[in-house]
């Protein structure tokens, strides 16, 4: 479904990814780890075109991506639920996630609020329901970490990239954004989950890839991965 192939990016004069290459099944869930600052949101900001690839391919469903721009790229089909989660704190919850449907292909019916994909997206975080006229400021990390996956999904994805979606949610709503993020998968939407919170991790993902200094060090089927393997580049 993606297909990454000898990516190298930079800021500026310094290379941070070098030759990177993946694949990322259709309808399976990938996770990418590595310790802090080795590369993994550079990354996903190079396949979602937010950040400009000096060389290399990103291959999605076929087509190569190169020459798209971000919101072209997510009309192909690709959410992404950055880091931080960057939604918008003066917007309301019901606001926030109209601005999902402005992500949608032309043939899901550009902007017109679906009941369904609403439903399916309440099924999943009750929560939201009661909490659409709040500012998305106001809510709680956990909360926004919900609307920013709802938002994305209202686009109706193929393929979600997720950036360290556990990072500072405590321990109840890790376990709500998990069975989420399982039932997506039920749903045939392919993932690829940044995580350093390995367990939540494991749970969720058929591969991995580990990432060390901007480059892929290991990758494979997480039911084979090593403890050796996991102590010697992620274990601090
Ligand atoms: N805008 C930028 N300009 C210059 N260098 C950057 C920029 N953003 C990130 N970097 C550098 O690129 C490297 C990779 O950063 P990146 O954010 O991709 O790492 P990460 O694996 O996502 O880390 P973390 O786990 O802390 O989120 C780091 O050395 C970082 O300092
Ligand atoms: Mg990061």
């Amino acid at each position: 479904m993606l297909e990454i192939g000898g990516l190298d990016v930079a800021y500026g004069e310094s290379q941070v990814l070098w030759d990177v290459s993946l694949h990322v099944p259709a309808g399976g869930v990938m996770c990418l780890m590595g310790r802090n600052g080795v590369g993994k949101t550079t990354l996903l900001k190079s396949i979602m075109g937010l950040l400009p690839a000096r060389s290399g391919r990103v291959v999605f469903d076929g087509r190569d991506l190169h020459r798209l721009r971000p919101e072209e790229r997510a009309a192909c089909g690709i959410g992404y639920v950055p880091q931080g989660r960057e939604i918008f704190p003066n917007l309301t919850v019901a606001e926030n996630l109209r601005l999902g449907f402005l992500g949608r292909p032309k043939s899901a019916g550009n902007g017109r609020v679906a009941l369904d994909d609403i439903e399916q997206v309440f099924d999943l975080f009750p929560k939201l329901k009661q909490l659409l006229s709040r500012k998305g400021g106001v809510l709680s990390g956990g909360e926004q970490q919900q609307l920013a996956i709802a938002r994305v999904l209202l686009a109706r994805p193929k393929l979600l990239l997720m950036d360290e979606p556990t990072e500072g949610i405590q321990p109840n709503v890790i376990l709500q954004i998990e069975d989420a993020i399982q039932r997506i998968k039920e749903r045939g939407i392919a993932v690829l989950l940044v995580e350093q919170y390995l367990e939540f991790a494991w749970r969720l993902a058929g591969s991995y890839a580990i990432m060390r200094k901007g480059a892929i060090v290991a990758s494979g089927s997480t039911s084979d991965l090593r403890h050796d393997v996991v102590r010697q580049h992620l274990t601090v």
